[in-house]
């Protein structure tokens, strides 16, 4: 959701005439996204800013910003921390950055500054505006990409008691669907094959909307995309339980273009936690969701959020949880140590785990999913899969990489296909994480 935040502010800059830059000593404004989930993302924000404003630079005019979740939540309190920040913009203002840095920019460049400046703007905009929700819907104009995130919702209501996000990213807003579609339509225009939805919680898009023929209004939005042509693949993250009804099961058995790939957050594998992490549901339901939704679509892959050592987790608790992942078989987990966030329900419980055993339990549980995850790619080997070759191997150049519709990489030959293009391949080889493929002739 940041990156593709950060590519609408991005583009506002490209559409009043700037140009995007690798190198920060060339910048005239550097704009840092922040993430709050955990406490580590904000101490590397905080601690990259703190360096870029020390290092001896020659633009002493350079306009220095935060955007994103730790600015929505710490706000002007970041300028005593690095007092030459400039601007502190928070998640509902993604629209209004250009604006601000481009005047600041402007006025320093005709005051001719030329000295350091010790001391920041220390322009803090972090209120709600109507409407915002649907102010994240432009692109960068073509990268010879063909794949693209679009926000259709968000905010979250849960309150799950670790979680730091319904305070930064407030209520939940879902943009209008026509909007959404005539997005998407631009995408293809210009050359996307891929879309993937986000929302903080992309099941409950348009969630005050009634249920139409026993389909919500994700199931809905989900179907009129798929009637989209040039549209080939739709994915969405990240969903949860509440919410997720028959008809989004049922969703996998007649839409094709919809990806075998959910990335599914399960927590924990406890009810005992979930019940303290107030996730209001048991864990069976969680389970039965992805056998179900397996039987609709028996090759889908499903990945997952896990978080150890949340307060009071006992050994028991955690057992449960990798009784969990062994039951469901992932294709992959992300592990989280849990890490207290500030006004956070979680926060304040007594029976904090400490830092050794959240570690061995992130340790203990890597293992696992890390035997399970590569035992089913090397299952793969042998098998026919289609995959959208999405551009030149990280690693190796001279190679193309694509993704499965169960998204996993694979690498394929150099020049045998066209970036962009959809074909079916063979799986030869599985390094673990990494599939390696031959174009069927
Ligand atoms: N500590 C650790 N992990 C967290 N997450 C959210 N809040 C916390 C926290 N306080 C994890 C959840 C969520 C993912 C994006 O981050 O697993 O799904
Ligand atoms: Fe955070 Fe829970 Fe909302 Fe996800 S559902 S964003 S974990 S409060």
């Amino acid at each position: 959701m940041n990156e593709r935040d950060s590519e609408q502010v991005a583009s506002m800059f490209l559409a009043g005439g700037y140009e995007l830059t690798q190198d920060e000593a060339e910048a005239d404004i550097i704009l840092i996204n922040t993430c709050s989930v955990r406490e580590k993302a904000e101490l590397k924000a905080l601690g990259k800013m703190g360096l870029l404003c020390a290092r001896p630079t020659a633009k002493p005019w350079v306009v220095y910003g935060f955007m994103g979740c730790m600015s929505q939540s710490r706000g002007a309190s970041i300028f005593r921390e690095v007092p030459r920040v400039d601007v502190v913009t928070g998640t509902r203002q993604y629209h209004n950055v250009y604006r601000i840095c481009n005047r600041l920019l402007r006025s320093r460049l005709e005051q001719g500054i030329t000295e350091p400046l010790r001391k920041g703007a220390h322009i803090c905009s972090t209120e709600h505006e109507d409407g915002f929700q649907n102010a994240i819907r432009d692109h960068l104009p073509s990268t010879g990409s063909c794949t693209a995130f679009v926000s259709i919702m968000q905010g979250c209501e849960m309150r799950c008691s670790y979680c730091i996000v319904p305070s930064t990213r407030g209520e939940e807003c879902s943009r209008p669907a026509a909007d959404i579609m005539q997005e998407v339509r631009e995408l293809v225009q210009n050359g996307i094959k891929e879309v993937t939805l986000l929302g903080q919680i992309v099941n409950r898009y348009g969630k005050d909307e009634p249920a139409v023929n026993g389909r919500s209004a994700f199931v809905r939005l989900l179907e009129d995309l798929h009637e989209i042509d040039g549209l080939e693949r739709i994915r969405f993250t990240s969903p949860h339980p509440i919410g997720f009804r028959q008809d989004l099961v049922n969703a996998y058995t007649y839409l094709p273009k919809l990806c075998s790939h959910i990335h599914f957050p399960m927590q924990s594998g406890s009810d005992r936690i979930l019940q303290l992490m107030r996730r209001p549901y048991k864990n069976e339901k969680y389970l039965k969701l992805c056998e179900d939704m397996r039987a609709a679509r028996p090759d889908l892959a499903i990945t997952t959020d896990i978080i150890v050592g949340f307060p009071g987790e006992t050994d028991e608790d955690y057992a449960q949880t990798k009784a969990a992942v062994e039951r469901i078989q992932f294709d992959n987990a992300f592990i989280f140590q849990y890490s207290p966030r500030r006004d956070t329900v979680a926060a304040a419980m007594e029976n904090q785990i400490c830092l050794r055993v959240k570690e061995e339990r992130n340790h203990d549980l890597l293992e696992v999913v890390n035997r399970i995850a590569t035992a089913r790619n090397h299952a793969l080997v042998g098998s026919q899969q289609t995959i959208l070759v999405e551009g030149p191997s990280k690693n190796n150049p001279e190679r193309l990489q694509g993704r499965t519709s169960q998204n996993k990489p694979v690498i394929i030959p150099g020049d045998s296909a066209e970036i962009g293009s959809i074909i079916p391949v063979r799986i030869t080889e599985c390094t673990g994480f990494t599939l390696y493929g031959e174009v069927k002739k």
